[in-house]
């Protein structure tokens, strides 16, 4: 079962002597299906909480379990295959690598520690049916439009089968119709595949249709 249990988080940047205090105490779990909203105003931290529970940066304090387990007991190398199979980022900009096809792109994240353990091509091909992009298979990310960008992007994320989607500010560059559009495939995927999805927006109405919702502000997490 997919789980994250974050404790009494804290996070500072900076010297000691003078440091910035980010996060404050942060505290809650989910569970394996559940969604949630993260909103706050800019610079509340929400960025920084979505690296630290993608295990791209360690807490100064507190904990995190993911699916039982720590992830910053991990070596290194550990930590970076367990982040590969089992987060998946949507990030604001689709981070596509721009010398690839969308067939490739997608495929990339299952070829670095061999992550996938079923069949990868099938997969990739399921996915990008899914997101309405089986006919642009061979195009590079600068032929596309911003929002079938966004689509690949959440099909990389989602094609080794993560626990856990992450998301900053998925659909922050997209109009208001491509946003809906990209917003609804990433709920019909959830849905579909059971994960935990964590999504930082500044779009209220879009956040309003999570299952939980957060609000950051001064370091610390409200259940809104
Ligand atoms: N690597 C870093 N070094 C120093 N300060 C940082 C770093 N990352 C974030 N911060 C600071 O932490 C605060 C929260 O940033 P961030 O998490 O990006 O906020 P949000 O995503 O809510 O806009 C900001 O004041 C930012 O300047
Ligand atoms: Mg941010």
């Amino acid at each position: 079962m997919n789980s994250l249990k974050v404790s009494d988080i804290y996070k500072n940047f900076g010297a000691e002597t003078q440091p910035v205090e980010v996060l404050r105490g942060v505290s809650f779990e989910m569970a394996q299906g559940e969604s949630l909203a993260i909103t706050g105003p800019s610079g509340s931290g929400k960025s920084t909480l979505l690296h630290l529970i993608g295990t791209l940066e360690r807490p100064s304090s507190g904990q995190i379990e993911i699916n039982g387990a720590d992830p910053f007991g991990l070596t290194e190398p550990q930590l970076a295959r367990f982040r590969n199979r089992g987060i998946g980022f949507v990030f604001q900009d689709h981070h596509l690598l721009p010398q690839y096809s969308v067939w490739e792109n997608v495929l990339i994240p299952t070829m670095a520690f061999k992550s996938y353990d079923g069949d990868a091509e099938k997969r990739a091909r399921e996915l990008l049916e899914r997101v309405g992009l089986a006919h642009r298979l061979s195009h590079r990310p600068a032929e596309l439009a911003g929002g079938e960008r966004q689509r690949v992007a959440v099909a990389r994320a989602l094609i080794n089968q993560p626990s856990l989607i992450l998301c900053d500010e998925p659909t922050g560059n997209l109009d208001r119709a491509t946003a809906d559009g990209v917003s609804a495939l990433l709920f019909e995927l959830h849905q579909a595949e059971q994960n935990i999805l964590i999504v930082v927006t500044h779009n209220l109405e879009l956040a309003s249709r999570f299952e939980r919702r957060f609000e950051l502000e001064a370091g610390r997490c409200a259940e809104v």
